[in-house]
């Protein structure tokens, strides 16, 4: 399955289908190391996350793409030509800034027509240009504003507009989403993959928020401190996470430090004990909190005793910290009201082991 779909990516990289392409760039500022060798490529129409926690490059790499910041080594390919060394302007790319930097004195219309000013339009297009803008992320009405009389959301909606109207081939997105509450955020979310479905553009987001990444990508590039640590579909990145650093990230879970003996039973180095059918070797054990569930009878696997060392109530669920065995395990599921464990209480649980990720200490 590995194998098969890096055959696709193969034949994918053959055919130069990559909108951009990033080879082998890194950016060192003096002794520091901001970006370590990243390759990646971005198909066209996708939209791709670089998503990892502060610090660990992904604005660097989003500025690398959009000309802001010259690489160290390495080369940035858009449409097949070498940008390296060309500046923004000419890079067929469209950049939306975390803080959203529109121009505060220009009217919203003023600042969706900014690029194209500069780039001597004829008025009418122009105009004709903001308007199908302001459409398309449903402000006409507010085409007079100044940006400080608009919400948030609104000035978000703007800079993607003024990105746009360029009709770039890539859009760059820089945690556009971080200054709005929470229900805005989502409501944002589905109204960004609608206007990037509807134009057909080829897009790089960065955020740090692991379910915007899941949520919205087509694909999620994981860095960590500068280097890239796995790529691949949110499902690949959440089942089959490669390293202990991305099944972390992304989600919660318990890791667990063991080896796998020869018949391929699973025993932790806390003591405890997973039959399965593991490769024999070291092994880090990936247990979600959905994979703990209370026993009942008839139910598949091992009963165990789990003593509840922290309760956590979510509204739709309720987290657990267990104690299975002397290892520290992280449950979640919704409880009957009232009947919610408390710290000290011992529950029957079961590992469910189906779709448990075994991540291989032994070099791949
Ligand atoms: N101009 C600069 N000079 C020196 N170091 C820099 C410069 N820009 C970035 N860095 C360093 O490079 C590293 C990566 O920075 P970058 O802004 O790309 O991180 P990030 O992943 O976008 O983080 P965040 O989620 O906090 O925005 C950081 O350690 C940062 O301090
Ligand atoms: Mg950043």
């Amino acid at each position: 399955m590995l194998n098969l779909s890096k055959d696709r990516e193969t034949a994918v990289r053959d055919a130069n289908e990559f909108v951009v392409e990033l080879r082998s760039v890194s950016k060192h500022y003096g002794e520091s190391i901001a970006v370590a060798n990243v390759s990646l490529g971005a198909r066209r129409g996708e939209l791709l996350c670089l998503l990892g926690p502060s610090g660990c490059g992904k604005t660097t790499t989003l500025r690398m793409v959009a000309g802001f910041v010259e690489p160290t080594s390495g080369t940035v390919s858009i449409n097949d030509i070498d940008m390296t060394r060309q500046p923004p302007y000419r890079r067929d790319t469209g950049m939306v800034f975390q803080s959203y930097a529109l121009f505060p004195h220009m009217t919203v219309a003023e600042n969706v027509a900014f690029g194209l000013e500069n780039l001597k339009w004829a008025r009418a297009e122009r105009e004709e240009r903001v308007k199908e803008m302001l459409r398309l992320v449903e402000l006409p009405h507010l085409a007079e504003r100044l940006p400080g009389q608009l919400s948030g959301g609104q000035q978000q909606r703007i800079a993607l507009a003024r990105a746009l109207a360029m009709r770039p081939s890539v859009l760059l997105l820089d945690e556009p989403f971080s200054n709005l509450d929470a229900q805005l955020r989502v409501r944002m979310r589905e109204e960004l993959r609608e206007v990037i479905r509807g134009v057909d553009v080829t897009t790089l987001f960065v955020t740090h928020d692991q379910e915007e990444a899941l949520t919205m990508s087509d694909r999620i590039v994981v860095m960590n401190a500068g280097r890239i640590e796995q790529v691949g579909t949110p499902g690949e990145i959440y089942e089959a996470p490669s390293t202990s650093f991305v099944a972390k990230f992304i989600g919660w879970c318990s890791l667990l430090d063991g080896i796998v003996d020869a018949d391929g039973t699973f025993r932790s180095s806390g003591g405890l004990c997973l039959k399965g059918n593991w490769s024999p070797g070291p092994g880090t054990a990936v247990i979600r909190p959905e994979q703990i569930r209370l026993f009942s009878h008839g139910a598949k696997g091992v009963a165990q005793n789990a003593r509840v060392l922290q309760s956590h109530y979510y509204g739709g669920a309720t987290r657990l910290l267990l104690d299975v065995n002397g290892e520290q395990l992280t449950m979640q599921d919704r409880f009957p009201f009232g009947r919610h464990p408390k710290v000290g209480d011992v529950l029957n649980i079961t590992i469910c082991i189906d779709d448990m990720r075994m991540i291989s200490a032994a070099p791949s």
